[in-house]
């Protein structure tokens, strides 16, 4: 519902800054109330007076504004809004967001605000494909925001390629889903896994595995985002804790899955993104071991977390990192385990599992359904994860969960 929401539309120095006209036109029509925010360049292209007349708010065009009575105007307004749109956003405007630039009004805004943003490019195919701006589009999807594609076709310019201002309606739509997502988890307990565990072997040493935590993370991040109340149970991380989640701090397999059961009691949902170890050593030797010509290690099997929560009644969405027959692996889990879905991927793949800001997923269903995504960011794949976890207990009308 773009209906009531507070928008800052952030116009920079395109030739397409006059389509910023038409989506402020459509977003102000929808109910919302929009503040706008120009580049110097942009008022080279459009001036802030056809966007006041729409809008029937001030245009914030200058942080140094000496005769404004709102001398933090730019950190007010990123601070208040639901959502922060950039359209057009420049090859430019895109580098100064990713160095965190607050150099002009729209850079302090967008660094001053917390609200999701936005980024609708436009520039020309050789902009957009120059590996400085494809770098810094990564860099912005990394953090969360969501940077649309430029469409197709004949540009202003005469140029053919990518690189067209997605058209208003479709800038509008993609901002209608972000207010969608949002709160679709409002009211659920969501209970995420993060990072690996750790096994004691003496006072000093452990066994331990390469998981990072930050594909359990970024699902805690979105649900959060989306409206769940979350449970991030984590080992050792890599990443930084999200803000605003509940979180647990384990070392073994065995304490994660106490973590659990007490956590599941409330929740709707489960995704077991953690890397807990298979194994443990069958004793923890009580003084530091020595060092000597050889020590053998007697391993014993850690309780399957998932296995054992076969009776639960919550979502469960388990991963399958695998250095190969990853399908197969994935299906014989995704029965054995009795889960809802299996993420599985391929770790020894680039760009894929362990310590990446990317993943290469393919969700295996129970019956049998394969699905492959792209390679994407992991919050995408978090989001893509949630999408499927809001749709199954929409489907299964999981109100309230039973216990363990
Ligand atoms: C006629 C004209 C059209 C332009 N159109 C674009 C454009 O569509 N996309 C882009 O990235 N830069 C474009 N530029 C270059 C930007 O205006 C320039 O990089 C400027 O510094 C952008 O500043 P800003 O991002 O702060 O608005 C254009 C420049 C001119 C002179």
């Amino acid at each position: 519902m773009i209906a009531g929401r507070r928008i800052v539309l952030g116009v920079s120095g395109s030739i397409a800054a006059f389509k910023g006209v038409a989506l402020a036109s459509q977003l102000v029509k929808a109910g919302a109330s929009v503040d706008v925010v120009m580049t110097p360049s942009a008022r080279r292209f459009i001036a802030p007076l056809s966007f006041r007349a729409i809008t029937g708010r001030p245009v914030l065009t200058e942080l140094w504004d000496e005769e404004s009575s709102d001398a933090i105007g730019h950190v007010a307004l990123g601070r208040a809004a639901d959502l922060i749109v950039i359209a057009p956003a420049t090859a430019a405007t895109i580098a100064r967001l990713a160095h965190g630039m607050a150099d002009d009004a729209l850079g302090a805004t967008v660094l001053a605000s917390s609200a999701p943003l936005l980024i609708a490019p436009a520039m020309e195919p050789h902009m957009w494909a120059a590996a400085a701006t494809v770098e810094n589009v990564t860099i912005l999807r990394r953090r969360g925001a969501i940077v649309m594609e430029p469409g197709e076709g004949r540009l202003a310019s005469g140029q053919i390629g990518r690189g067209r201002l997605p058209e208003p309606e479709e800038i509008v739509d993609a901002i209608a889903r972000e207010f969608e997502r949002e709160q679709d988890l409002m009211g659920r307990h969501v209970v995420v896994t993060a990072g690996g565990t750790r096994e004691a072997i003496d006072p000093v040493r452990f066994i331990g595995n390469r998981s990072s935590g930050k594909m359990g993370v970024a699902v805690a991040e979105q649900a959060r985002r989306r409206g769940a109340r979350v449970t991030l149970i984590h080992g050792p991380l890599q990443v930084a804790l999200p803000a605003g989640v509940e979180a647990v701090a384990v070392e073994s397999t065995r304490e994660m899955e106490e973590a659990i059961h007490s956590a599941v009691r409330t929740a709707s949902a489960l995704v077991m993104a953690a890397a807990p170890a298979d194994f443990r050593p069958s004793a923890i030797a009580g003084q530091k071991i020595k060092r000597r010509a050889s020590v053998t290690l007697d391993l014993v099997p850690n309780p399957d977390i998932l296995a054992r929560l076969a009776d639960w009644r919550g979502i469960k969405v388990g991963f399958a990192a695998e250095t190969d027959d990853v399908i197969e692996n994935a299906r014989a889990k995704v029965t054995a385990k009795r889960v809802d879905l299996i993420v599985a991927n391929d770790v020894s793949e680039e760009g894929s599992g362990f310590g990446t800001d990317t993943n290469r997923v393919t969700f295996v269903f129970p019956d049998g359904r394969v699905e492959s995504r792209p390679l994407q960011t992991k919050s995408a794949v978090a989001d893509d994860i949630l999408d499927l976890i809001v749709g199954l207990l929409a489907l299964k009308e999981v109100v309230q969960p039973s216990s363990t």
